[in-house]
């Protein structure tokens, strides 16, 4: 069976639904645009999903259809929904119409536009009553997904982690969550030495670390979430290849989903409490870098032989997770992190990994998965992967010998900085934050965990 939403603009269009021949012969595939009728002077479409009748097909068709057709869809939209069942996606519809709005060629010199980085959607409506929580739902989900995904589009030179730290600290003041950063001297004096050794490479642009936080008086949980916030990952002296480095731009994709959850929560004034922890730095070189077989501290007292200064992730992760778990009661603790190329092999784009000791939460996960969309896949989370770690010279060392089971070893790394927390999930999303779409002919943020998390924080409150 194919699904449909016929988008139409222009007054008259009460003849073209009532002619079911118009839906009849449809054969296109998911988020195909089927036909296109320019009658009268207005504007018929009908967009076909094809047998994908899922929230993510239907708010990546509609976006899709909205982002090629925005100069033509100026004016006053109608959405007609074919069937009963397409009025369950009037959220992911409105999303996707907002989201069609998003420019990815921000830093062009162009004389149409202004330079910013969405357009103004279109007026729009649908053809039946429906509620307007669920439209303004969708609409909250666009701005927090193109407000991070121009994060994450970002190129490295344009958001330093200073610059990171303040549009977070901006986006807490426009969605109500509270935001605090501590600056080098700070971390510093915090002792947070994995981080700070990360980030010696970058003197003109050293770490910061942010602490974010929404509450809710009638909260029963409390959730933390950590997200890797590497504005620019060159590798250090062991250097990346040149080969797409250009890409490790989004190595922040972990920081800017944990941020855009958190202004969801407060947006939608969901009834959780939830505590941010982001770690944000470079990862460059200069003659003060950390080398290779250097031993630095950690937040948690435990020492790290570094033996590639590529694994940088798990570092600075390592000393957010000790420092959540050191300042705050959690109940559960998820991290997202574009942590491994080793993810990418094992999943594709399609999934991020999953590792989690805990059951009921991986399981929870995986379901908020399907269902939104953005899914997650476990991988194992046995202490027979510990092994790897074990270092001659210190407590632990940041990669193991050989380049198999990458994304399990990274997460094993950081379950020696959890405190043993019972409840704790991590997430490689480093195949899922940044991936093909339409905006443009290379990758781009997709704006991914959003959607994941706030489905799960709806089902645990
Ligand atoms: N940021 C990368 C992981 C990554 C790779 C993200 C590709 C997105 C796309 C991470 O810091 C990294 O460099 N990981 C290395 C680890 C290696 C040195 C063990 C990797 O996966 O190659
Ligand atoms: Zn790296
Ligand atoms: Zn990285």
């Amino acid at each position: 069976m194919n699904f449909f939403i016929p988008v139409f603009e222009g007054a008259d269009t009460a003849s073209v639904l009532s002619s079911s021949a118009y839906f009849e012969n449809f054969s296109g595939k998911a988020g195909e645009q089927v036909f296109y009728i320019d009658a009268d002077g207005n504007r018929h479409y009908v967009l076909g999903l094809g047998n994908k009748k899922d929230g993510t097909s239907v708010i990546r068709a509609v976006r899709s259809f909205f982002y090629k057709q925005k100069a033509r869809l100026k004016g006053k939209v109608t959405v007609k929904l074919t069937g009963e069942e397409m009025t369950g996606y009037v959220s992911e519809i409105s999303q996707g119409i907002y989201l069609g709005q998003y420019e990815i060629g921000v830093l062009k010199n162009r004389n149409d536009r202004k330079p910013d980085w969405y357009d103004e959607a279109p007026g729009f409506a649908f053809g039946i009553p429906v509620a307007e929580a669920a439209i303004l739902k969708g609409r909250y989900f666009a701005e927090a997904q193109m407000r991070i995904m121009k994060w994450g589009d970002a190129p490295g030179n344009y958001k330093t982690p200073q610059i990171l730290a303040q549009w977070i600290t901006e986006a807490g003041k426009q969605s109500g969550y509270g935001v605090e950063v501590y600056d080098a001297k700070a971390c510093e004096t915090l002792g947070m030495h994995a981080l700070l050794g990360v980030g010696r490479g970058s003197r003109e642009n050293p770490p910061l670390f942010c602490i974010l936080k929404y509450s809710h008086p009638e909260a029963r949980k409390t959730i933390g979430l950590v997200g890797k916030g590497v504005t620019f990952d060159t590798g250090g002296v062991s250097l990346k290849p040149g080969d797409n480095m250009n890409y490790m731009k989004s190595d922040m994709g972990g920081a800017a989903a944990v941020a855009g959850t958190i202004e969801m929560a407060a947006k939608l004034k969901l009834p959780v409490n939830l505590i941010g922890a982001i770690p944000i730095t470079e990862n460059c070189i200069d003659s003060y870098a950390i080398k290779p077989g250097d031993v630095i501290g950690s937040y948690s007292g435990k020492t790290i032989e570094v033996i590639n200064t590529d694994a940088e992730g798990r570092l600075i992760l390592a000393d957010a997770l000790s420092y959540i778990t050191d300042h705050f009661k959690t109940d559960v603790l998820i991290d997202l992190a574009t942590l491994t190329g080793n993810a990418i092999m094992a999943l594709g784009y399609k999934a991020a990994a999953l590792i989690s000791p805990n059951d009921s939460l991986a399981g929870d996960l995986f379901s908020s998965g399907l269902s939104t969309g953005e899914k997650v896949w476990r991988m194992p989370h046995w202490d027979d992967y510990k092994d790897a770690l074990k270092s001659d010279i210190a407590d632990l060392k940041n990669l193991a010998g050989s380049p198999i089971g990458g994304a399990i070893n990274a997460a094993k790394f950081l379950e020696e900085f959890t405190r043993e927390h019972p409840a704790w999930a991590h997430l490689d999303i480093a195949g899922t934050a940044f991936a093909d779409s339409d905006f443009g002919s290379m990758k781009s943020a997709t704006g991914y965990g959003i959607r994941l998390l706030v489905d799960y924080l709806q089902k645990v409150q």
